[in-house]
């Protein structure tokens, strides 16, 4: 079976930047900044984005072009041609698509509430909620939570899951070049589109209440970007930062790696790879930065926008900002634009998540393009079930955390070793370099061969040693809970047990074929 192909160089572009950009541009990076020292956060999310995002970027970007020229879409099969005398690398690998499927689960659910409430703001079916508890209320009834005046059963935010999950396993069947890529050029440029709009709108709101004139847009920025230097003494500050880098760029997971490998063999990876990047961080920072926490300031001022930051972003996406938006002529419309910006956003990355167990089943099994969608769609419609019905209980922050922050920093860590160590610098950079427009800074051997591995090597040694033992025991949960959340994990550890026989199954059949 002829390899898949991207379409255009401009499409690769744009479908790896429609992973980047999403509900974690314009919702957790304007909290996490807000949370952790305001302007001074800018300093250790930026270093990591030098030293973290970038060199991850051109890293997956490369293997997974070079792994796609053995045929290989996802991280076993390319950590193997990278590593071939080594027979375990591969089910390190396995994170490289347990990681994005983690991720799909929930990621997928909240995306289907932000279509559900598009529809909503146009229809006008929350505006008798004026106060933040009552829109509290419509956001939990909704979530099937608890039973109330708004919605008495989880039916209309099920509809939304279907209509959501079906359109997500549509796009990804149509394939590479005519599903996502076709896609992501359409849904980017309108999701910015969308995302300027509203952010002038912001801009423009002055002090909406003429009685609090220091209520005002010009505060409301202060207040996301005043530094308050003192964050910088915080570890928790620094691994808030490298977090978020990771997650927005959607590095460090086997997705871009993906994506790579539908490349060819000359085509240029190196500023591709940093075009990616900096559209991202346009929209988080720039866009991002310019939305929420102004706009929430502006109407409710610095002690309820420090509350509303830390309420954490369901708050911000679905309470905060239809109240005011509600406050503004054409409301309805604005909040359409919000809601539908995050549903693109969120698309357009949901899919990239797809990707990679869908490739490893069509590449290493020969299955169908159809058949391997169908396998996966049954198998993620029952986990996000599970999601569904235990999101009182806590299910979303676990498999985030797993999924959305462990696992990030552990694949990071494996990759960036087997790049620059075992598959080598001098290769390495040989291989990044073939057909590129660019020549990346030369300084870059030297990050990507110590400082990138040491770094994160650093924030995993800092979590086992800080966070480990209270995460293992269950410490922080509450005590209702416990049960659930160890059923959450042991699915979880069920799925990566399913993933890595699957990889013991395809290797062993190919060493029986090869003698
Ligand atoms: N980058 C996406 C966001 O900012 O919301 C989330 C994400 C997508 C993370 C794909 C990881 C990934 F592989």
């Amino acid at each position: 079976m002829a390899r898949e192909r991207w379409s255009s160089k401009l499409g690769v572009i744009l479908a790896v930047a429609g992973s980047a950009v999403g509900l974690g541009n314009f919702l957790v990076f304007p909290s996490q900044a807000a949370r952790n020292g305001g302007g001074a956060f800018m300093i250790p999310y930026f270093l990591a984005l030098v030293l973290l995002g970038l060199p991850l970027m051109w890293i997956e970007w490369t293997i997974g072009r070079f792994g796609g020229g053995f045929g290989h879409s996802t991280a076993p099969g390319i950590f193997h041609t990278l590593w071939n005398k080594n027979r375990f690398i591969k089910y390190f690998g396995v994170i490289g698509i347990f990681g994005p499927l983690v991720i799909f689960i929930y990621y997928i659910y909240v995306e289907s509430w932000l279509l559900g409430y598009s529809i909503f703001a146009l229809l006008g079916k929350y505006n008798s909620c004026t106060t933040e508890h009552s829109m509290l209320a419509f956001l939990q009834g909704y979530q099937g939570v608890v039973q109330n005046q708004f919605f008495s059963s989880i039916g209309p935010s099920y509809t939304f899951f279907l209509i959501t999950f079906l359109l997500n396993i549509l796009i990804v069947c149509f394939g590479i070049s005519k599903g996502i890529e076709r896609v992501c050029k359409y849904g980017l440029p309108i999701l910015f589109v969308f995302a300027i709009v509203l952010m002038v709108r912001v801009l423009t709101l002055g002090a909406p209440d003429p009685a609090k004139p220091d209520y005002n847009i010009a505060n409301g920025l202060g207040f996301l970007w005043n530094p308050d230097w003192s964050a910088l003494k915080s570890a928790k500050v620094w691994l808030a930062a490298a977090g978020q880098i990771l997650f927005t760029l959607s590095c460090g997971i086997g997705v871009i790696l993906t994506y790579a490998s539908y490349l060819t063999k000359n085509d240029d990876v190196a500023l591709s790879g940093l075009t990616a990047a900096a559209t991202n961080e346009v929209a988080e920072v720039i866009l991002g930065g310019s939305i929420v926490i102004p706009a929430a300031f502006a109407f409710f001022g610095p002690l309820a926008t420090t509350k509303i930051a830390e309420a954490g972003v369901f708050n911000l996406a679905f309470v905060t900002m239809p109240l005011v938006l509600q406050k503004i002529a054409l409301g309805n419309v604005f909040g359409f634009l919000w809601f539908m910006l995050l549903f693109l956003a969120g698309i357009t990355s949901s899919i990239s998540l797809a990707q990679p167990a869908v490739a490893f089943l069509q590449d290493e099994f020969d299955l169908p393009k159809k058949t391997a969608t169908g396998i996966f769609a049954i198998t993620t419609f029952v986990l996000t079930n599970s999601v569904i019905f235990l999101l009182g209980k806590g299910a979303v922050d676990e498999l985030h955390f797993w999924g959305g922050t462990f696992c990030l920093v552990l694949f990071g860590t494996i990759e960036t070793i087997l790049f620059g160590w075992i598959f080598g610098m001098e290769d390495g950079w040989t291989e990044m370099h073939v057909g590129s427009d660019i020549s990346i800074p030369r300084i870059y051997r030297f990050i990507i061969k110590y400082v990138t591995p040491v770094f994160l090597l650093f924030i995993l040694g800092f979590w086992c040693w800080q966070e480990w033992t209270p995460l293992i025991l269950l410490r922080n949960i509450p005590a209702e809970n416990v049960p659930y959340i160890i059923g959450i994990r042991l699915m979880l550890v069920g799925l990566f047990a399913v993933l890595a026989i699957l990889v013991w199954i395809v290797w062993r059949r190919k060493e029986l074929r090869s003698t």
